[in-house]
């Protein structure tokens, strides 16, 4: 099947976010300038640098998050484990803003060691950022759209050494937690290597 997208599916749900899966979580925390803590899963979640490593996570609307951030130019990015994924799911309620999503999920804050943004305790990794843009999208007619795009540069990284093996992070340790479609999740249970080809090295 072919669509033009402004035409719409006709499937029984929108595939979109389906075709673009697993997505990785970034689970944001952040603080405000009053200091009210905030915890919430997005999925529109990439790494896309990495001297200096900058991350990225969009949010459909001006969410808690958002406010947050803009008021104090930091955040965290924790890493969802399968173990932690349904304590994950409870931080996306619709909680009213300066409402705890840490205390409503069980979850424990405790302080980044270099931004005032609190951190997921119970986390395997979590990486600290200072923002660097908040930038705002517009669609193929350069007209605003409603999403709200945050890039941090990490300044620090968090390590649970529980999910190291020989230096590495192991995968089938740290379980992360992917979005795919619909209300569907996954989690790494099986991995596989590649090399990147060289050129040089191809007879060609
Ligand atoms: C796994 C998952 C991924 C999500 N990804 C996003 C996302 O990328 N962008 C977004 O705007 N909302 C996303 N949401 C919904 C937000 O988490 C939800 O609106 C939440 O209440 C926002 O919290 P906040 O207002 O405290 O920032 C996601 C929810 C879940 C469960």
């Amino acid at each position: 099947m072919f669509y033009r997208y402004e035409d719409g599916h006709r499937l029984p749900h929108d595939p979109l976010k389906a075709i673009v899966a697993p997505r990785p979580i970034g689970w944001i925390s952040s603080r405000s300038r009053e200091g009210k803590i905030n915890l919430a899963p997005y999925s529109f979640f990439n790494m896309i640098s990495t001297r200096p490593c900058l991350i990225m996570f969009s949010s459909e609307g001006h969410k808690d998050s958002v406010a947050f951030i803009e008021e104090t130019r930091e955040f965290a990015a924790n890493l969802v484990s399968a173990n932690l994924s349904v304590a994950m799911n409870a931080t996306s309620v619709n909680a009213p803003r300066g409402v705890s999503e840490f205390e409503y999920s069980g979850l424990t804050p405790v302080d980044c060691t270099l931004i005032a943004a609190p951190r997921v305790a119970e986390a395997f990794a979590t990486l600290e950022c200072v923002v660097t843009e908040i930038h705002k999208p517009k669609d193929r007619h350069g007209n605003p759209v409603s999403a709200i795009m945050v890039i941090g540069e990490v300044v620090g990284v968090h390590i649970d050494e529980t999910i190291l093996t020989n230096g590495l992070v192991d995968m089938t340790k740290a379980q992360p937690v992917s979005r795919l479609g619909y209300m569907d999740f996954a989690s790494v249970s099986e991995t596989f290597q590649m090399f990147r080809p060289k050129w040089e090295e191809s007879g060609r």
